[in-house]
């Protein structure tokens, strides 16, 4: 499970991390979003250092900006151990991977819903992990696009054992089975997570039905 943050509650922030790492949680899924290469705005790089203190959770950075090479930086520095940029921003995947690798965090790539896996191709050895995301980037809260499923499945075959498959958007009690049945393993969690009235209950519930999907 990684936990969004963005459907936490802003002005509760060290409370609300330190609730899901005491229940277990080892991710925390970081919306970054710069109005730009999608029409929202949320946190950036002086909030994730501020709770970079708090906790010892992997900061997973979703970048849903449009230069990610420009502010990878910032962020690695601010703390995050893991970031993700989209293929939808970048003719030169390769050259953001290597920037990205090159100043000692892990990559990823993500790919809005309509982009094909194709898209990645060229660049799907080089990566720690793949987001599939499975509402348009943007805004949480929104429901769970099944078309994505087939697109999972087939990463899930492109991609070797040691490299992640993460779902993003609308993941809750009624869609998480069917995201580890098409073979993602990471599950980001928004809404379901931080508006429920007990989050590490319902964590444990995602997980529990995660795993009993794939048999766990
Ligand atoms: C959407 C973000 C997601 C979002 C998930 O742009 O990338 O991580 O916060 O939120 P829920 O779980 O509410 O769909
Ligand atoms: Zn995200």
């Amino acid at each position: 499970m990684a936990p969004s943050l963005l459907a936490a509650d802003f002005s509760q922030l060290a409370p609300a991390v330190a609730q899901i790492e005491t229940a277990g949680a080892t991710v925390l899924h970081l919306d970054v979003m710069d109005g730009h290469f999608v029409p929202n705005i949320s946190f950036g790089v002086p909030v994730i250092a501020s709770l970079r203190a708090r906790t010892q959770m992997l900061f997973d950075a979703h970048l849903m900006i449009a230069e990610p090479q420009r502010y990878a930086e910032a962020f690695v520095k601010a703390g995050c151990d893991h970031i993700t940029f989209h293929i939808e921003v970048t003719d030169q995947p390769t050259e953001v991977i290597r920037a990205i690798r090159g100043l000692g965090a892990s990559v990823g790539v993500s790919l809005n819903p309509t982009t094909p896996a194709s898209a990645i191709e060229s660049i799907v050895g080089e990566v720690d992990m793949v987001l599939v995301m499975s509402v348009w980037p943007g805004f949480g809260g929104q429901s769970f696009m099944r078309d994505v499923l087939p697109k999972v499945e087939e990463l899930r075959r492109r991609l070797g054992d040691h490299q992640r498959l993460e779902v993003d958007g609308g993941i809750d009690a009624d869609t998480i089975g069917d995201a580890a049945s098409a073979g993602a393993d990471t599950f980001v969690a928004g809404t379901a997570v931080f508006r429920n009235p007990d989050p590490p209950a319902a964590m444990k519930t995602l997980r529990d039905l995660a795993l009993g999907a794939i048999g766990g």
